[in-house]
């Protein structure tokens, strides 16, 4: 077994499969584009969905990449030795084209071939489907790998709950997998110790799929129409098995970012249970927030969806901060120790990094005062009560005054020996929500959904603001948010310094310019690569053949956008920018009106 860094397990990986045919493919974005039953892309092949369903990827049918993955259903048990909320997952991909034969052969030679991982075929072990009704005992998979050399004892056979993966959400691909465990020397702990037990003797580090069926919304498996390959292998884990340590957070991967928790709080990974718990799920939390916010399609903390994750991620890493003596304000320090990690690998990160700071020192802010009040607030209520449980509208306060999260509430009461009545917290926060939906209802009419002939207007006055921005400020020029209401615009975009009166004059000038030429406003569907070989601006996602509107100012302005729009640039008489100014670190704002 060779002594291998995080760096160099990628690119053998990579290395790995281009030497067999794969074409590199970039890592996806965390927020999945077609999959509204999950928050995140939680496995490398969530955003190949579309390609083992049968549409052709331009790539061919064999595929390679490292995909940036979160999954938060274990969030609460960060803090021990594996679980992680963000990983990277190592994957190859036959898109109809190789099976379980050439999947398997290649999984041997690359975790036992010295030129590749050189792992002892002693220490492997592995799992393989063992059937019910209607799906047959994968015996396939078990004779290759034994012709490949792996002895009988080595392969057991488990039901559905161990060896079937998929849909990533609700619906799509899935089927039987086999799955590779290293042995990592504990002593077996029982007769019956084996890869199904998590006990942790055997650590799972590789999962082939053979994806051959697609699970339908009523619940049916439908076979696909091709047969695909699908294999994850975690990165963090497989390090971890091969530096020889006991824990992900012990590898190279996170040695820059637990140095600089480190520095801020002056104890040491490792000094005892408690302190080393804060020190992962700080660096844990840090690591997956960093990456949510850094993401190309970037989440900001709110109390929605990704927004509401990322929320908790953070308020969780600050509580646990203050914990272990960092002082306020400053894990922003730790952000930059991830993004200083991974920029060479996710290039977003660097490119996000104003952002990602920007939006973490908003949300200490917000949180870190109430935190302190709240954690007193706790002490009251703990001093007072009758009996063990903190009831739901207690909970509810925690959450509504102090910004509690209700998993920081359990955690906090675990640690004080009291429970939390969820359910309570649950009513509680209906009769809420209750009481103002018709506040925001009112809101919705007057705002978001607005597409009155005002708005229209200001939406296409946008598009030509966006377009002189970056003639006369440079193609770096993008935008970093919009909203508009139907008395003005206010356009974000990312700039390094305030506008001289000049410049805001020529923007001001090229819109009017514009809008006096009365052109006529076109829109064509197209694919996302038309879209960017037509030189379209707009956001565009790492997916082949989606398609998308296109609206071109001739001449003008050319953008991926929804809509809707006016049909003559003239329409919008005369445009006026009203505030020029700075949003957040390196990005600018503008309030502007149409007369
Ligand atoms: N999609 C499979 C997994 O996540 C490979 O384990």
């Amino acid at each position: 077994m060779r002594n291998i860094k995080s760096y160099e397990l990628r690119e053998l990986y990579l290395k790995f499969f281009q030497s067999k045919g794969h074409a590199v493919i970039p890592s996806a974005s965390l927020i999945p584009e077609n999959d509204p039953t999950v928050l995140f892309t939680t496995a490398g092949m969530h955003p190949l969905v579309p390609y083992l369903m049968g549409q052709p990827h331009p790539e061919g049918k064999r595929l390679t990449d490292v995909q940036k993955c979160v999954r938060t259903g274990d969030i609460d048990e960060v803090g021990d030795a594996s679980h992680c909320t963000f990983f990277e997952m190592l994957g190859n991909w036959s898109l109809g084209d190789y099976f379980k034969e050439e999947a398997i052969h290649y999984s041997w030679e690359f975790l036992t071939s010295p030129e590749w991982l050189g792992l002892d075929p002693e220490s492997l072990y592995f799992t393989c489907f063992e059937g019910e009704e209607g799906i047959p005992r994968d015996d396939e998979a078990a004779s290759i790998w034994k012709s490949c050399g792996v002895k009988e004892d080595h392969i057991f056979f488990l039901p559905r709950k161990h060896n079937w993966w998929g849909p990533a959400g609700m619906t799509g691909p899935c089927g039987p997998d086999t799955e590779m465990f290293i042995d990592t020397g504990k002593p077996k702990c029982g007769p019956d110790c084996s890869p199904a037990c998590s006990c942790g003797k055997y650590l799972e580090i590789w999962n082939d799929v053979f994806m051959q069926y697609n699970k339908t919304a009523d619940g049916k498996y439908e076979p696909l129409a091709q047969k695909n390959v699908d294999t994850g292998m975690g990165l963090d884990r497989t390090i971890a098995v091969l530096q020889g340590v006991k824990s992900v957070y012990d590898t190279d991967v996170f040695e820059h970012i637990l140095a600089t928790i480190s520095g801020l709080c002056g104890k040491h990974y490792g000094d005892d249970e408690e302190t080393t718990k804060g020190f992962r799920i700080v660096a844990d939390h840090m690591r997956c927030a960093t990456f949510i916010m850094g993401d190309p399609k970037g989440i900001s903390p709110s109390n929605v969806d990704q927004g509401y994750v990322l929320r908790r991620l953070i308020r969780r890493a600050i509580r646990w901060a203050t914990k272990l003596g960092i002082p306020d304000n400053s894990l922003s320090t730790v952000a930059d120790a991830v993004i200083d990690t991974y920029k060479k690998y996710y290039p977003e990160l660097e490119k996000n990094r104003d952002f990602v700071l920007e939006q973490l020192q908003k949300e200490e802010q917000r949180f870190q005062s109430t935190l302190k009040k709240g954690l007193k607030e706790f002490d009251h209520i703990s001093a007072k009560l009758e009996g063990t449980v903190i009831d739901g509208p207690t909970a509810f306060r925690l959450y509504d005054t102090f910004g509690f999260p209700l998993e920081m509430t359990v955690e906090v009461a675990k640690e004080k020996g009291l429970t939390v009545d969820t359910e309570g917290f649950e009513k509680a926060f209906e009769a809420h929500q209750q009481l103002s939906r018709a506040g925001s209802e009112q809101k919705f009419k007057s705002g978001l959904a607005d597409t009155s002939e005002a708005t229209t207007r200001l939406h296409t006055a946008t598009h030509l603001l966006h377009a002189a921005l970056r003639k006369v400020l440079g193609d770096d020029v993008e935008q970093r948010g919009s909203n508009i209401t139907a008395e003005r615009l206010r356009f974000d975009f990312n700039f390094g310094r305030k506008l001289t009166p000049e410049e805001l004059k020529q923007v001001e000038d090229l819109v009017n310019d514009a809008i006096s030429k009365n052109i006529d406003v076109t829109c064509e569907e197209m694919t996302v690569e038309e879209a960017k070989n037509e030189g379209a601006i707009g956001i565009f996602t790492s997916k082949y053949g989606e398609r998308v509107r296109v609206y071109t100012v001739p001449g003008v302005s050319k953008e991926i956008c929804s809509g809707p729009h006016v049909h003559n640039t003239g329409e919008l008489h005369h445009f006026k920018i009203q505030k020029e100014q700075a949003s957040s670190a390196g990005i600018r704002r503008i309030r502007a009106t149409l007369d």
